[in-house]
């Protein structure tokens, strides 16, 4: 028999044999057998990583590592994580595209009081989606997220998902020099265009590296953007490769054809058949490489194209009754003028209004309100040079069309608006709170990108 090292676990702590010490958890499997109140412990502090090799880099670190320490659960099952600061700094964990309550939404001063220096917080909700998510803090976010708070939460399907292999891949350029020292993660000029773009990037906190799969294998690949700034347009030439899910939400699988623009934020997954033993495929960034993915012989057979992922149980928004609300999105102002007044915040705005990430009433003034239980479609019209992965929590949207491409229609949390482009998108405003709409381009969310939407 086959025992999973959990099932070996669990069976020892049942005899007694592995004892956690008082407050001790361990991440097994995602999945301690013994500890009553929560899952995960997840603990944020200060590590050295090598990104540049020889030298190290100053991280800031989910559970011992940046990207953050992978988060499991299964798909209509509770994840409880208790938080703990171990920074200098107060801060927040958001868990991007998961619809849950709004007390675990993770924006300090709307849904809770910042995690401060030395506290925890234990977050607790169930997950009703499976797919590829992920998190990070909702404050200083150019520099918490910056520094390498980031991190993956895989929802596992409830029924399976028919694949035998998976990967998850968390796509990051950090902005560092040659020996590793951080550079400015936000400079006013780049936060007045299309955000402060780092230097090196990396998979998995590795620049370039080389991962190996099972050669002639089927494999399930999470590709997660949680860069601040960075479009990442993905390209995999020579592969066998289609799309399954988009932002956690699986689609009709489709080829991943010549590229796929995912923006800060996004995440997309696909099924790639693994080159035989010996050869490699090269994974992109438009022309640059992001990492070879290299065949490697295995004993595993007989994973093929698995069907389909089962659908997400996100309500159907009815177009017929839906109410309709246009959102602009604008450059505001010279940005010299901006600077001068010491309202660097200023440089964009929803509507005409900037978010102020100074100023804790802001989530008072909400951009709208929804009513609970109603149908919505929301036109989002980008008046800028400059594309915006637009973001909302709390719900799921369908996006329904746009001026500039062919869209088939497909549930998200983030959709990359292109310059000039007007999308459609479509929700139910299920969930009660209020809730932060915003650009993913970090700098572009902390200088006005940002608003709150309530629903009542
Ligand atoms: Cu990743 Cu406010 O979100
Ligand atoms: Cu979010
Ligand atoms: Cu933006």
């Amino acid at each position: 028999m086959n025992l999973t090292r959990r099932q070996v676990l669990a069976g020892l702590a049942s005899l007694g044999v592995v004892g956690l010490g008082a407050g001790g958890v361990r991440y097994w499997l995602g999945r301690p057998e013994n500890v009553a109140s929560h899952d995960y412990e997840l603990i944020a502090a200060p590590l050295d990583v090598e990104l540049v090799p020889g030298h190290k880099t100053p991280a800031w670190a989910y559970g011992g590592q940046a990207p953050g320490l992978e988060l499991r659960c299964k798909q209509g099952e509770r994840l409880r994580v208790r938080f703990v600061n171990r920074l200098s700094v107060p801060t927040t964990i958001h868990w991007h595209g998961i619809r849950l309550p709004i007390e675990m939404d993770g924006v300090p001063y709307v849904s809770q009081a910042p995690v401060l220096p030395g506290e925890f917080f234990d977050y607790s909700f169930i997950c009703p989606d499976a797919g590829s998510y992920w998190y990070h803090p909702h404050m200083a976010s150019s520099d918490q997220l910056g520094r390498g708070l980031v991190g993956p939460l895989i929802v596992e399907e409830a029924e399976g998902s028919g694949f035998v292999h998976e990967r998850t891949l968390c796509l990051k350029t950090w902005s560092v020099d040659g020996q590793g020292a951080f550079t400015a993660f936000s400079v006013p000029r780049e936060a007045a265009r299309g955000g402060t773009p780092g230097r090196l990037s990396s998979i998995n906190g590795q620049h370039n590296p080389r991962i190996s799969l099972p050669a002639g294998q089927v494999v399930r690949l999470r590709l997660l953007n949680l860069d601040s700034t960075i479009t990442y347009r993905l390209n995999l030439p020579g592969a066998e490769v289609r799309i399954y899910a988009l932002d956690g939400n699986p689609i009709t699988p489709r080829p991943l054809g010549k590229e796929y623009w995912l923006g800060p934020g996004m995440r997309i997954d696909l099924a790639l058949r693994v080159p035989a033993a010996g050869s490699e495929l090269s994974l992109r960034n438009g022309p640059l490489r992001l990492a070879t993915l290299a065949g490697e012989s295995s004993e595993s057979t007989g994973s093929d194209w698995p069907a389909a992922l089962p659908a997400n149980p996100i309500a159907e928004p009815d177009l017929g009754r839906a109410q309709r609300l246009r959102f602009n999105f604008e450059w505001a102002a010279m940005l010299s003028e901006n600077i001068e007044q010491g309202a660097a915040y200023k440089l964009w705005q929803i509507n005409g209004q900037a978010w102020d990430i100074q100023n804790k009433g802001c989530a008072d003034r909400p951009i709208a309100t929804l009513k609970l239980g109603e149908h919505y479609i929301f036109e989002l019209r980008n008046l800028t040079q400059y594309q915006h992965p637009i973001h909302l929590h709390g719900m799921a949207f369908k996006v329904l069309d746009s001026d500039r491409r062919s869209i088939e229609p497909y549930f998200t949390d983030t959709y990359l608006l292109g310059k000039n482009e007007t999308a459609r998108i479509a929700f139910v405003a299920d969930n009660p709170g209020v809730w932060m709409f915003h650009c993913h381009v970090i700098d572009h969310m902390e200088t006005g990108l940002m608003a709150a939407i309530a629903v009542v």
